[in-house]
């Protein structure tokens, strides 16, 4: 394998020196560029973008010709899982995500396999691969998955929610069965991020975009601790590196220190909390990647580079920080405005530093 050039990201997560502070942003490959629409169109829908490994591929690419990022990220959904369950995952337009079968009884929930990341996933596998072999060293490439709650919420509802009343219900009616679907859920996670790391993933992030919607007791119960034990079972060493773990629980401000404790390298912070308390908060124990309100990016550069400048002070000096946004960025967002947070992230940082 190719030395990388570029390992500021993965330094970063385990808190080891840098020059500058690493950036990429969540949903990076995405509809607010136009190479993504027209690949898209070529594809004929976002499924098959995500199938199709040498699509992949080179939608995970396009940001980085626009940018100097310091990572890049798998292009697929975390609704691969779901799917590979035989839930039938498809994308109404301008609806989000559907399925066909949805999981509604203990039997259903009993009846669910769990898959095989080489034989039911192995067109996400060959997507790491062929992304790894493109990006020839140039920087590390993230894996990912949904947190176990965040994909039961889609399974359970059928799709997106507002309010998650099927899922809540039976969380709360039949919390043995919802237990019985995280735990399968956690599982297929496990391999399905072991199956991405031995393919080639420098790092792996879950993304627990629905846990923050949980009460504090439930949230303990029926999300942190299915991450704790994917976090346990995952391979942490390959290619003679630390594989980072990073944890995103978005709206988990108020538990970042038990979230600490779950095992993993470093805490996504969405915007609602202030990224150099939450630093005192963790302390020693994590990195942090966070943590610009995504909608920042439909001001004008020069209020861009001020809250970056913002973010960077607060955090203050030393390592351990990524530079990211608090949630992915949106379709409407002008790339050059994106361009201008990226550079002004490497500008501003440099101080921090050494
Ligand atoms: O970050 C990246 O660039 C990697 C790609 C990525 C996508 N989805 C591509 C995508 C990642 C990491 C995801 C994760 C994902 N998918 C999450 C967790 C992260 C988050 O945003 O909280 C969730 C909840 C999903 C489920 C999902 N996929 C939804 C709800 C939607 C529709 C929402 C929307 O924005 O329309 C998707 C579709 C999706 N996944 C798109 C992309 C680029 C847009 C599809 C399109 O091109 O039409």
């Amino acid at each position: 394998m190719t030395a990388l050039k570029n390992d500021r990201f993965l330094r970063a997560l385990l808190k080891q020196p840098v020059d500058v502070t690493p950036v990429w942003m969540m949903r990076q490959a995405g509809r607010y560029l136009p190479e993504y629409r027209a690949s898209r169109a070529k594809a004929g829908d976002f499924m098959s973008l995500c199938k199709n490994p040498s699509f992949a591929c080179e939608v995970t690419m396009q940001p980085l010709e626009r940018y100097p990022l310091d990572a890049a990220i798998l292009f697929s959904d975390i609704l691969t899982i779901p799917d590979a369950m035989g839930q039938g995952l498809y994308f109404e337009t301008g609806e989000g995500p559907r399925f066909r079968k949805v999981v509604s009884t203990l039997a259903d929930i009993e009846a669910l396999p769990i898959p095989d990341a080489q034989k039911d996933l192995g067109y996400v596998m060959d997507a790491v691969s062929t992304i790894r072999r493109e990006l020839n060293g140039r920087v590390p490439l993230i894996g990912f998955s949904g947190s176990p709650w965040t994909l039961a919420t889609y399974m359970v509802e059928g799709g997106s929610s507002k309010d998650f009343r099927k899922t809540k219900a039976m969380l709360y009616d039949q919390p043995q069965a919802m237990h019985l679907l995280l735990d399968k859920l956690a599982q297929s996670v496990t391999s399905y991020l072991n199956g991405q790391i031995m393919a080639g993933a420098q790092a792996v992030q879950i993304f627990d975009t629905w846990g923050g919607n949980l009460s504090a007791a439930a949230y303990q119960e029926f999300s942190l601790a299915y991450m704790r034990k994917i976090v346990s079972g995952l391979i942490r060493e390959h290619e003679g590196r630390k594989v980072p773990v990073i944890l995103f629980t978005k709206n988990g401000g108020l538990w970042l220190e038990s979230i600490a404790d779950a095992g993993a390298d470093a805490l996504g912070l969405d915007w609602t909390c202030d990224i150099g308390e939450a630093r005192r908060r963790v302390g020693q124990k994590v990195a942090l990647q966070g943590n610009m309100d995504p909608t920042v990016l439909y001001a004008k550069p020069e209020a861009i580079r001020a809250e970056v400048a913002r973010i960077l002070a607060s955090y203050g000096q030393g390592d351990g920080h990524v530079f990211n946004l608090g949630h992915g960025i949106t379709p409407e967002v002008d790339p050059e405005h994106a361009g201008a947070f990226i550079r002004a992230v490497h500008e501003f940082s440099a101080q921090y530093h050494g």
